[in-house]
Order: C-alpha cells, then structure tokens, then sequence
C-alpha cells in the first residue's frame, strides 16, 4: 500500500522506531495540543493513526510561533525528522508511541471552527449532534473502524461470489414497485405526466428475470429502499447482499450462504465458523422461542401448557382456551425472588404485544404460591411443575390468548429476561437457519392471504395440489391453507434476521395459482408484474436465492448497537438525514412541471 503523495511522505500511523533519522512530512487534523511553555506537543490525527509532533522554539522559531495559535482540528501539514522519544516518555499503547517528529516546517492547511463535540474523547454525544455533523463524527476512530470493516467486508463477500462464478449485474432503481411488505418509495416522471416510479424494495424481479436471461449465479450488493416504521435495524435506505442461482433446490442455496458467511468470518474477523450452521424449523423456532428470528445463546424456552390449564377453573384460561387460544409460559430459573413489584411491571411489558396479563406462580419446596397458585391444587401443580420443569426456587410465567399473541408477548418476555437475568454470553456468534416457513398467513383485518416471504416463493412439492385453483370465497383462514410449507429460508443470527431467500416458482400455472390465492386479480398481476409472468412463459430454469442484510452483517458481526452506525449517511427514525435536512421542500415550478399539487394544508405548513 503507498500512501505517499506530493504532500507527505507517510501517514500519522505508519512511523516506528525503526524510521527514526529519517525527514519526513505528515499531513492530518490537531488531535490535541499540550503547550509546555516552551515545547509544544501536537497529536496529529489521520485515518490511519496519531502522531505526536513536537515544537522547539530553539529548532524552529517560525513553526512554534504559528503553532501557539494552531487550534483542535485545524489541518496542517508538518516537515521535521523522526526521533526515539526521550527515555522514560515511550507510550506503548500508540502504535507510533516510540517516537516523535521534531518538527522543523510547519503549514497551515485550513483553520477549523471549533467543533461541537471532541473527536478524540470517549464521552458520550447525542447522536442528533453526530448526524448533524456526521464528518465529524466519523473522524471517531470507533466510526472509522466500523465503515472499514464494511468495506473489507464487502470486499470477502465479492471476492467471494466471483471466485464462485457469480456474475455482478446492476439492476434499476427507477422502477416498479416491488412487492415485499412495505411501502413503496414513489418519483414522478416529468415526461410521463400522471405516472410514477416506485423504488426498488428490493431487486427480486430483476434477479428472477436474470436467470431467464440464463446468467445462472448473479449477485449485486444492492441499495433497497422501503418506508417503513424504522427500528435500530431497520433503515428506509438500506444494503442487501443479494444473490440468486440457477438449477438449485434449497440445499444448495444455504450451502453456498454458509461457506460464504464462514469466508467472510474468517478474512474479516480471523474466526473459524463451523459448518453446517444448525438449522430449525418454523415450527419448531416458534414453539421454543415464540419467534421465527429465534436467539439460541440462551435457553429459557418456551413451554406449552394449555392441556394443564384447560384443566384448571381459571376463567382467564378456560375462556382464551374456549376461544382457540394457548396458554404458554416461561420458567424463570430462581425466579422466585423476583419482587412483586417486579412481576407486576411484567403486566405492562406483555401489554405492548397484545397479551391481557401474566399468570404467575413461585415454585416453593412444599407448594406453589403466588396469584394463581390456587388454580394448580395438588395433582395439577405437580404436572404444571413437570411440565416446566421447575424446581424450588423458580417462576413460573404464563400467557394465555390466542396464538399470535401468546407467541409474541413470550418471545418478547423471553428476550428481555434474558437480558435482564444476564443469560446472554457475550462475544458468541449463534447462528440458525430456520426453514419449512409457511407460504400463507391470514390477515385478520383484510380477511386475505397474504405472502409470508413473497408471492414468488415456491411451495413445498408436496402441497402444490392444495393451492386452490378456482376463486375463492372463504373468509375464515382454511387450516389446511395456512399448513402449506414453502421453499423458503431465514438466516439467523443472534436474535436478528439477518437474510431470507426462497425457491421461486418458475411456472406460471403455479404462479397464477398463488396470485389467485392472495387475491392478486389476473388483471392486476398483469399491470403488476406481467414481464415476470411472460418471462416464466420462456423456459424458466428453475431457480431460487437469498438476500442478506448487508448493514445488519456490520452490526451484528462489531456489536454495534445500531445499524445506523455502521451506514455512513443514515437516517433517523423519522426518516431524516440531519446533515442535509432531506427530504426538504421543492420548488413550485418542479411541482408544476410534474403536475403535481400539494394538499392546502400542507401548503400551509411549508410556507
Ligand atoms: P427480505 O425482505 O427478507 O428479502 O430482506 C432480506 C434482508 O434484508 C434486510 N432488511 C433490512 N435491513 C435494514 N433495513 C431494512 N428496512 C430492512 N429490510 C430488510 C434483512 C433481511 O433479512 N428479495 C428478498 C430476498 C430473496 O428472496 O432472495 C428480500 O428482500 O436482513
């Protein structure tokens, strides 16, 4: 790697012991200065380290004046030779820490207002004031460090796919909607009056037609946008890794993801990963985790117990039971010193994912105790110990509702117990796959099918006769309906989803009968997605893919809090660059040339 250019000769972290005697000119930011009355230290900071400068008055007059008006941040560019700091002075937590540069030039790049926030200090900053000024923000070595892990990180992954014969194809961003669950973003077209593009949410029709086209493996680190409600892992701009292949069943697609993944783990962080990555059922994910994004670095499992309930003449229960609903519950190891005040908030917590309330019993030596003890008398409290596995000391935690609910309300239970108890080991890489997802869920509120992946994911074999041919009329979920598995595919890691892919359907009669069944009309699969339809028409290979999150990948693999740390330009929740204060208001003439008028009252709110 060279480094030098007509304006110095080595970066702030290049210099060691080894170079000492040698001129040299270094260019970088005041990282902090120290004036000893006649010495003068400067920390001068680049991306590549810190090096400490020195300013004698006796050696260079011209340079030590102008030095005493030098500020924090200001750009300068230095000339001196390198020497061994004095005995004693070495600092061997700098990697240039054994030396120093007498310097006998000094230039004044840029002068620099003095920043709001120190670049250097490990305090804590608002992250509004870091996105504001996020080019100052990423002078911090921690967001340094985590964009030069993305890049290697992206780099192992190309590296990667390339040497595995996987072709890199761009696809439009001005484009149609496609269809995976959120809104899309829209852009008017001036010359098209009246007509609008939709923003990639991703490029699974483009990759779908590439392999018509017969280009077998494809991938593309791909920029999707979606606006959606935003978490600390979800942005409206994010980055996918996405790939898909040729002739493939699913075997072959999580095959390929793990020796990449185990490639990357290895060229990036120097881990080995060992392969196979363990893999669950959708099932199975959801009985023990009550989450289809499961975190395996800790048990507290979830437990059914709704045989045992449905026995008790607990109202709560019989009624959810009677309802269709579950009752299913946690047990909290030593859970029985748990005070009352902390159960109670427990009540508050399961509020937030739909549950009325948490049944709760203290397992003690001799009998249960605690608000529903009474419900579990002799027989029934032994099975209900059983069944949870409890011994003396422990809490049992019980949610009854109707299955979405339970599942919801426990998993999260679950998490933030796991946090709270310190059950979750630190530095452990826990991957999963989770496969045999269903192909349909029921939306209760439009009473219709929807996609659990996308309307492209190819069901099981063995379920294609079950996919109704003609129309449909039913407005209740049909089980046998909802039991259909898909080809379909999560990565799991740590708790977090990290990539989802499928097989696709790759005839059409399939096709058109799962459109049929999400209530897709033909007419409007044609508007939608008529190109897919008529490409499948031309000798569809079979084919099937994934995609990862690229900025999840960053987060999860430097335990970062936020994927909006390892983006450079991020948005907040509200979907805000602070920096630029996007999206920001336009001018009446662009609007008009694009036929578009804004609502009165939002005309209102802009002037
Ligand atoms: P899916 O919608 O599951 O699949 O997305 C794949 C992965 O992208 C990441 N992701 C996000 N990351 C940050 N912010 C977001 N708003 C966001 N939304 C999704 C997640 C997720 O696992 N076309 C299919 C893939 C396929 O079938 O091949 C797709 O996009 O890590």
């Amino acid at each position: 790697m060279s480094t030098e250019t007509t304006m110095r000769t080595h970066t702030c972290g290049e210099l060691r012991a080894a170079d000492v005697g040698k001129q040299v000119a270094l260019c970088g930011w005041v990282a902090n200065r120290r004036d000893h009355g006649n010495l003068i230290f400067i920390d001068l900071r680049d991306r590549y380290g810190l090096t400490q400068c020195v300013f004698d008055p006796a050696l260079a007059a011209e340079a030590h004046n102008l030095a005493e008006r030098v500020r924090g941040e200001w750009s300068l560019q230095v000339q001196g030779r390198v020497r061994l700091r004095p005995e004693g002075l070495a600092n061997p937590k700098m990697p240039t820490g054994e030396i120093e540069v007498e310097v006998t030039g000094l230039a004044v790049l840029n002068e620099s207002a003095v920043p709001p926030f120190e670049i250097d200090a490990d305090k804590e900053v608002s992250e509004d004031l870091r996105l504001k000024y996020r080019y100052l923000d990423l002078r911090r070595p921690q967001m340094l460090n985590a964009l030069v892990m993305r890049s290697r990180l992206i780099k192992a992954m190309r590296d990667f796919y390339d040497r595995e014969g996987f072709i890199d194809v761009e696809t439009p961003f001005l484009t149609k909607s496609t269809p995976e669950g959120a809104r899309d973003y829209i852009v008017p077209s001036r010359v098209n009056p009246g007509l609008f593009f939709a923003l990639p949410q991703s490029p699974q029709l483009f990759k779908q037609i590439l392999m018509v086209a017969g280009f077998d493996r494809y991938y593309q680190v791909a920029r999707c946008m979606r606006d959606e409600d935003l978490r600390a892992d979800r942005q409206p701009e994010f980055t996918q890794l996405d790939v898909e292949m040729s002739y493939v069943a699913q075997d072959d697609v999580i095959a390929t993801t793990e020796r990449m993944l185990a490639h990357v783990f290895k060229t990036v962080l120097g881990r080995d990963l060992p392969l196979p990555l363990p893999r669950m059922t959708y099932d199975e994910a959801m009985d023990k985790y009550g989450h289809d994004a499961p975190d395996i670095r800790f048990g507290l499992h979830l437990v059914n117990a709704t045989d045992i309930a449905g026995e008790t003449d607990f109202r709560v229960f019989k009624l959810a039971i009677e309802a269709g609903g579950q009752v299913r519950g946690l047990c909290v190891k030593g859970g029985a010193s748990f005070s009352r005040k902390e159960i109670d908030d427990l009540t508050p917590f399961v509020a937030t994912f739909g549950a009325k309330g948490v049944a709760w019993v203290k397992v003690e030596e001799a009998a249960l105790t605690g608000a529903a003890a009474k419900f579990f008398p002799d027989a029934l409290g032994q099975r209900l110990r059983e069944r949870f596995q409890a011994a003396p000391g422990d809490l049992i935690l019980m949610v009854a509702d109707q299955p979405a609910i339970v599942f919801k309300s426990l998993g999260q239970l679950r998490l933030m117990l796991g946090q709270k108890l310190g059950l979750i080991p630190a530095g452990v890489f826990a991957f999963t796959w989770v496969v045999d997802f269903p192909s349909f869920d029921w939306d209760p509120e439009e009473r219709r099918y929807v996609a659990m992946h996308h309307p492209f994911t190819a069901p099981q074999d063995q379920f294609l006769e079950a996919l109704p041919a003609g129309p449909l009329t039913a407005t209740t979920p049909d089980p046998a309906i909802l039991g259909i598995k898909a080809k379909a595919y999560d990565v799991v890691l740590n708790g977090t989803e990290l990539g989802g892919g499928s097989i696709r359907i790759h005839r059409p009669d399939v096709q058109s009968r799962v459109f049929n069944l999400l209530g897709i009309a033909e007419e409007s699969a044609r508007v939608k997605f008529g190109f897919l339809l008529d490409a499948l028409k031309f000798g569809a290979p079979p084919h099937g893919g994934i995609a990862l999150g690229l900025d999840r990948c960053v987060m999860l693999l430097l335990g970062l809090p936020s994927i909006r740390d390892t983006i450079a330009f991020p948005k907040t929740q509200r979907a805000i660059c602070l920096m630029t204060n996007a999206p920001g208001p336009v001018d009446e003439r662009q609007l008009r040339e694009l036929h578009i008028r804004l609502a009165p009252e939002i005309q209102g709110e802009k002037k």
